[in-house]
């Protein structure tokens, strides 16, 4: 009896790993090759198969939900909200948590949502060697306007100059209190240097819209302007601090962010539309993830 009983527990324990284990494999299948990243290891885990008097589980534990996937730590499931100017509040990944390699493909993807749409506010800037902004994404609440600028890397600690390379778009029935997802990706092309920056939006009812495009034409300095320089670091909801280490509080977030997360990739626009209908949080950036900013919090 007692060997009948193990055999039966065996089978029912591996049908229900095969069971997690089939879920996984549909889902790596119909995802891209860029999309394959392994998330980190503190926030996702396979789940463990256990024998129970009452039946066979494959659980994910305390703390951890089944994504269809793999286990994910209920802390991935969060954003952070910017809701005052007075405490300067930011994420940070600097060089004591990541050294981020020069990239000349790049994604960066992002849920934002705008408290005021009057106001406006920094969503994510790059520094290099104590110098100002040398990449962001910020909103402008006089025009109504998204812009991402970059410097050139020969233009590093020359920040008073106009940036390299910038890049304004509007959101339709832009609402405030709205999720909306945005994912800008570069490519670079690598013949005659020139690169193709594209801004995908994903409105809070769903359905990606086709990019807004900007070309730039080949050339070093140009080129340069469109990379993203070696060993930078990273801020969430501010501009990045000046050599002193002060923020710039007129350019404070007022909002939230969710689901930052940066490839060295150029992702496809079908890519994008599955980052941005993803509420099981089963992608992670292979540069940048949300977790490693979950380490970084600031405020
Ligand atoms: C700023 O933070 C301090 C300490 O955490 C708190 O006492 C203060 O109320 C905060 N200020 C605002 C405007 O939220
Ligand atoms: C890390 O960054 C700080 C601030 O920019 C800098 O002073 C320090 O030298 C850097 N350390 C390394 C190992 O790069
Ligand atoms: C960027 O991606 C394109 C398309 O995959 C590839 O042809 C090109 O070599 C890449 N550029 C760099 C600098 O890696
Ligand atoms: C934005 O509008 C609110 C009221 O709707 C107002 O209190 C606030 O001062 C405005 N901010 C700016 C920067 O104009
Ligand atoms: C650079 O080359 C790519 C294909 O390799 C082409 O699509 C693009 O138009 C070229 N850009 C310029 C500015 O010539
Ligand atoms: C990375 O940046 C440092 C300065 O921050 C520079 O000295 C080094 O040459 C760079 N490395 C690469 C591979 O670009
Ligand atoms: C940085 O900003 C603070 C506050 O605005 C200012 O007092 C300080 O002089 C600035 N430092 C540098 C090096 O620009
Ligand atoms: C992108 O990053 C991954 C992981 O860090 C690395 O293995 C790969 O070589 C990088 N690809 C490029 C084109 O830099």
């Amino acid at each position: 009896m007692a060997s009948l009983l193990s055999i039966g527990v065996n089978l029912l324990t591996v049908l229900c790993c095969l069971a997690c284990t089939t879920e996984s494999l549909e889902f790596e299948t119909a995802i891209s090759d860029a999309l394959k990243t392994e998330c980190h290891a503190d926030f996702y885990c396979r789940p463990e198969c256990l024998d129970r008097p009452d039946g066979y589980y494959c659980e994910c534990g305390p703390g951890f939900m089944w994504n269809s996937y793999t286990c994910v730590s209920l802390a991935v499931d969060s954003s952070m909200v910017f809701s005052n100017r007075a405490n300067a509040s930011y994420a940070v990944i600097n060089n004591r948590t990541k050294i981020l390699p020069k990239q000349y493909n790049f994604t960066i993807a992002l849920f934002v949502k705008l408290f005021h749409l009057n106001e406006t506010g920094t969503l994510f800037s790059l520094r290099k060697d104590s110098h100002g902004n040398y990449v962001r994404i910020w909103y402008s609440g006089s025009d109504r306007r998204f812009h991402i600028e970059a410097y050139s890397e020969l233009q590093i600690g020359r920040t008073n100059e106009a940036p390299q390379f910038s890049f304004s778009f509007k959101i339709d029935n832009l609402r405030p209190r709205e999720w909306y997802h945005l994912a800008w990706t570069n490519l670079m092309h690598p013949r005659n240097r020139s690169t193709d920056w594209k801004v995908y939006i994903t409105p809070p009812q769903g359905g990606t819209l086709p990019p807004k495009i900007k070309r730039s034409v080949g050339g070093s300095n140009i080129a340069e302007g469109a990379t993203l320089p070696n060993r930078t670091e990273l801020y969430l909801g501010q501009n990045s601090p000046n050599a002193s280490n002060h923020f710039d509080m007129r350019f404070a977030f007022l909002g939230e962010i969710s689901h930052f997360n940066m490839w060295n990739e150029t992702l496809t626009r079908e890519d994008v539309a599955a980052l941005a209908t993803d509420d099981k949080h089963r992608f992670c950036g292979n540069q940048v993830e949300w977790s490693d900013l979950r380490y970084g919090t600031r405020g």
